[in-house]
């Protein structure tokens, strides 16, 4: 595969559901091209960055490498700007005031309230499995509305909603799949969704600004950054980030892991055999799976990566599953194992911007496994496992399976 092949997978969303053809190209780049200039036809040129310690480097100095304006690469910076801002489109100063408003929520204490309500929706999700009797689709009947029902909770949305959440989450997300997108061009079908989330979340902030509860959607709708009441974009920023970026991801890592654990026969084993290896299992599937693919940065000045000059206002793409398959960094990266120590993965991002849903995503996917694990007798796919067509989040959308319960 030549350099301008293997570049193309970042801008082509069926390379993103080909496992094998995405990962053959990045270990191209890794090798012989970790710092290379895409001149891609349907976006902006870019820089991609496959290397795990150049992805550490960047993500850690927030100073040179700025969020702003460019956080995709879908983006074009030349465009007006998308209609709402958010902490991932934020720099300094405002980033760390904005993160403050609900970092609480989402530290080990915060989360651990939760655990209870996480259990008990686990619980329900592997009950349902057996109702099914014994054949299900693990992404669409458990893995896409489990993380979505805790997140949709911590928010304090009403559970007749959950349902529209879902749907504009997989509009937005996996707009450039066409199983998923309402219309034929991605970016019309992202500003619909994007539109329809507006006018919801605007509805959520009247509300709990007149009825204030113990949610966090009131925690941001009364949050005073800098003194003053959250303006309403910012607030309906903070909503969609929080009820977009906390379950696709999680629904991703959940099952493309059991993606990964019915093709490695021997780890599902390992696994059911010593379930104590459920939080190792469940990074490792973060690490394998790394749901969001990539993010990108703006040099804010002159600089330099591996030798390789980068001019002021250039932006480079972090390759989240690249860097966690580099070979300098992980032993044997190529294979899939539950029981991986240490695993740095950077499939939560680094530095100012790491992800705030870490412990929740985690505590999440280890209570759907820590239940699931020891009440399966057998289990195996069932037919093809299809992955979404989507260039910023992705996982599997199918993964139909066979099993039988204990
Ligand atoms: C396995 C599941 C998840 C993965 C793989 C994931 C991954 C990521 C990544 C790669 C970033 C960007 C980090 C960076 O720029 O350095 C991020 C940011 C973020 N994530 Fe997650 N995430 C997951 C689950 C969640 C959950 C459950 C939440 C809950 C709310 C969440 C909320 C956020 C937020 C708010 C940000 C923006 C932080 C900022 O810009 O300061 N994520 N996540």
């Amino acid at each position: 595969m030549d350099l301008q092949e293997a570049a193309g997978v970042f801008t082509d969303p069926r390379a993103y559901a080909d496992e094998e053809r995405f990962h053959a190209a990045t270990a191209v780049l890794r090798r012989e091209s970790p710092v290379h200039r895409v001149e891609a036809d349907r976006y902006p040129a870019y820089w991609a960055i496959t290397r795990y310690d150049d992805v550490m480097a960047i993500a850690c100095d927030s100073e040179a490498w700025r969020n702003w304006p460019r956080t995709t690469v879908h983006q074009d910076p030349a465009l007006p700007p998308p209609p709402i801002r958010t902490l991932v489109q934020m720099d300094a100063p405002d980033h760390p005031v904005y993160r403050r408003i609900s970092a609480d929520m989402f530290r080990p204490a915060g989360v651990r309230r939760l655990s209870d309500r996480i259990a008990d929706l686990a619980r329900r999700y592997v009950d349902r499995m057996a109702e099914l009797g014994g054949e299900c689709d693990f992404y669409a009947d458990v893995a896409a509305h489990y993380p979505l029902y805790v997140i949709l909770s911590l928010l304090g949305l009403p559970e007749e909603d959950f349902p529209l959440m879902l749907r504009l989450t997989q509009e937005l997300f996996g707009a450039d799949d066409p199983d998923f997108a309402r219309s034929a061009s991605g970016n019309e079908a992202a500003s619909a969704a994007i539109l329809d989330f507006f006018t919801y979340f605007q509805g959520l902030i009247a509300d709990r600004r007149k009825n204030p509860a113990d949610d966090l959607a009131s925690v941001i709708a009364n949050a005073t950054p800098n003194g003053e009441l959250i303006g309403e974009l910012e607030a309906i920023g903070y909503y969609v980030l929080i009820a977009t970026a906390g379950h696709d991801t999680t629904s991703a890592a959940i099952s493309g892991g059991m993606h990964a654990l019915l093709t490695h026969p021997d780890q599902w084993r390992r696994l059911r055999d010593d379930p104590s290896l459920v939080p190792t299992a469940v990074d490792e599937m973060i690490r394998w799976v790394s749901p969001v693919k990539h993010f990108m940065r703006t040099a804010s000045k002159d600089t330099e990566i591996r030798g390789v000059p980068i001019p002021a206002g250039d932006a480079v793409l972090l390759s989240y599953p690249s860097a966690n398959r580099d070979e300098d960094v992980f032993a044997n990266p190529q294979t899939f194992d539950v029981g991986r120590t240490p695993n740095r993965h950077l499939g939560f991002g680094f530095g100012a911007h790491y992800c705030l849903g870490t412990h929740l995503a985690r505590l999440e996917a280890r209570a759907l496994y820590a239940e699931l694990v020891p009440r399966i007798r057998s289990i195996e796919l069932a037919g093809p496992v299809e992955y979404v067509e989507a260039l910023f989040v992705g996982g599997p959308k199918r993964v139909p399976i066979r099993y039988a319960m204990a």
